[in-house]
């Protein structure tokens, strides 16, 4: 697959959906505006594979039901020169509409460890949505095991203390990530493209990984058969935070990783210099979040002479402008100095 560009829109949950998780206008709109703007590689939100993953209201979710607006959906994200990409979510234990069914690695505060059977059907929630995104006419799938969710859960050894087959060591805390890796796989096309996004180290929440089982992880997902690793950090050049080591993250990660498999990192790039500054590290495409709302038009302005990017917060008027709707913005309201009338920095 040939992209348009290195610049890609990172999967932001923007709670536009519908209650039973069908897409709406305005998260098209949120989406093709940023297809408009230039972005080569475009995700959706972490979009739910099945009810008992659901983590929050207005999730997109990938149902049978919202086929006809995820074919449309693509189908104008292309037309705008896009490879567009779901983001295939569970939110585990985070995960908040179906009571007695929230899975996590073992039984806890209204939460259930899960049998293998739950595992299976986990699996077969990926594989389904996978299939449904590839018919939509998508170019691809981020199955998301990154930020503290399902397989994230697994991975990390403080939520892990199973000791079956999906506990233990990094093999078994890998299993379902892997397990769900190579079973999308098998179920799509080859012109269609599977990638993983990890929390590759530890920023202080523990729901990361160590650096060294972050590489043999890419490893093995390389020879599970995808196609780009997307590294979800707080700097995308940057070193591990918690780690003795001055060597960039990305840098590790991109050596660890066979040439046909490229390298997605996000983390605070902004500007033209952090652009470079992560190219520098090892990073083939650069994701972007938070300049991407204000800015849908950032992979050509980023390009200017001396450009830089609005500092927040952001006005309700700006973002109205750029089609964030007004679910959205409440939502960011909820982040730290970001827009306007939210919480403080
Ligand atoms: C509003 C908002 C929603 C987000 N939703 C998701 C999501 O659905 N899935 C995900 O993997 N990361 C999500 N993230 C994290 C971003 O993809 C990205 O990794 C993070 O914002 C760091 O990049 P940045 O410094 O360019 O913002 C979200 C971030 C923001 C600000």
């Amino acid at each position: 697959m040939e992209l348009p560009n290195r610049a890609a829109l990172a999967p932001m949950t923007n709670r536009q959906s519908a209650s039973d998780g069908t897409l709406s206008d305005m998260e098209r709109r949120w989406l093709v505006r940023r297809a408009q703007g230039g972005y080569g590689l475009l995700s959706t939100c972490a979009a739910s594979v099945c009810h008992e993953g659901r983590a929050w209201q207005g999730q997109l979710g990938i149902t049978e039901a919202n086929m006809p607006g995820l074919t449309a959906l693509a189908a104008e994200l292309i037309a705008h020169g896009a490879a567009p990409f779901v983001q295939l979510h569970h939110g585990g234990r985070e995960a908040k509409f179906a009571p007695g069914l929230r899975l996590s690695t073992v039984d806890g505060e209204g939460v259930r460890g899960a049998t293998p059977a739950d595992l299976e059907r986990v699996v077969d929630a990926f594989v389904v949505a996978a299939r449904r995104c590839e018919a939509a006419g998508f170019s691809g799938v981020e199955i998301h095991g990154a930020n503290g969710y399902l397989f994230t859960q697994f991975l990390a050894p403080r939520d892990n203390p199973r000791t079956d087959a999906w506990g233990g060591d990094l093999a078994g805390r890998a299993k379902l990530l892997r397990d769900t890796t190579r079973a999308v796989r098998a179920a799509t096309s080859s012109r269609f493209a599977v990638g993983v996004r990890i929390s590759p180290v530890d920023i202080g929440s523990r729901r990361g990984l160590v650096l060294d089982d972050a590489q043999v992880l890419a490893r093995w997902l390389a020879d599970d058969g995808i196609d780009f690793l997307h590294l979800s950090l707080t700097d995308a050049s940057g070193a591990p935070p918690l780690e003795d080591t001055d060597e960039p993250v990305a840098t590790v990660i991109r050596r660890a990783l066979p040439a046909s498999v490229a390298l997605v990192a996000a983390g605070g790039i902004q500007t033209a210099a952090d652009v470079g500054r992560a190219m520098a590290a090892g990073v083939d495409i650069v994701a972007t979040g938070r300049v991407a709302i204000p800015h849908p038009d950032w992979p050509t302005e980023v390009t200017q002479p001396g450009w830089s990017p609005l500092p927040p917060p952001w006005t309700r008027q700006h973002l109205a402008s750029v089609d964030v709707g007004e679910k959205l913005f409440e939502y960011l309201q909820l982040f730290r100095g970001l827009v306007e009338g939210g919480r403080p920095a």
